[in-house]
């Protein structure tokens, strides 16, 4: 197959499983069939959004890095590969798909596996465990809405920095996430959390700009 063949292929399997309306169940069915596949198709996607998401959470947390480190919507472990690169080696995987988690493992760059629903249930995790988070890719139809996100802070201790990361667009296009920013905004005005890092960069994916936050628990 010719290189815009794949990419057109790869594009296709990116927009469907993050298509309005798609449910839940369909999403996790999808990434059932694609978790070996996912990676090579990223690839062909030039899926910059894993990097962008570590970078950033490594700039928060300055020299530190054998702090705990929790990915949330691991997937195949990209993020966990960056902080791995970036000299990370306390992270922790966390997904719904057990066929990602799994991909994710022949990594070797994380410690612990948890398969849990990301949602307004509560997370069989402690309060306060982990010194940072990333969470890349996982905000659009189907997949994980703001609900979540009282469950996240709630697992990062005070002081502990949260990055999220998503494609810019689906703030405005996508019904899961046109409420992101205001339930961000009414988390910190909850004086839940502090925003110190917003920046839209380039190359999230081919076509597509991505969104960075950086939000400090309090
Ligand atoms: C686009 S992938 C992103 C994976 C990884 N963070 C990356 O950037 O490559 C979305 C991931 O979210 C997971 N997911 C979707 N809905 C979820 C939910 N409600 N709770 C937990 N994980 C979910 C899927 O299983 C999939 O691994």
């Amino acid at each position: 197959m010719s290189a815009s063949k794949d990419s057109a292929v790869s594009k296709e399997k990116v927009l469907g499983v993050t298509r309005p309306g798609i449910k839940n169940d369909e999403v996790l069915d999808f990434y059932k069939k694609w978790s070996k596949e996912y990676d090579k198709d990223l690839d062909e996607e030039e899926y910059g959004g894993p990097r962008k998401v570590a970078q950033t959470l490594a700039a928060s947390l300055g020299d530190r890095r054998d702090v705990r480190v929790l990915d949330v919507a691991a997937g195949t472990g990209l993020c966990g590969l960056e902080l791995s690169k970036l000299g990370f080696t306390n992270v922790d995987a966390l997904d719904a798909s057990q066929e990602m988690l799994d991909v994710a493992k022949t990594k070797n760059v994380y410690k612990n596996f948890i398969k849990e629903f990301l949602g307004p249930n509560r997370l069989n995790i402690d309060d306060d465990t982990y010194d940072g988070m990333t969470a890349c890719g996982l905000f659009c139809d189907g997949h994980v809405g703001p609900d979540c996100l009282e469950q996240l802070i709630r697992i990062v201790k005070p002081g502990g920095f949260i990055c999220i990361g998503l494609r810019e667009v689906l703030l405005h296009t996508s019904d899961a996430c046109k409420d992101l920013e205001p339930r961000m905004a009414a988390l910190q005005s909850e004086g839940q959390w502090q925003q110190v890092h917003r920046e839209v960069f380039p190359g999230y994916c081919v076509g597509f700009d991505g969104v960075v936050y950086v939000y400090k628990v309090l």
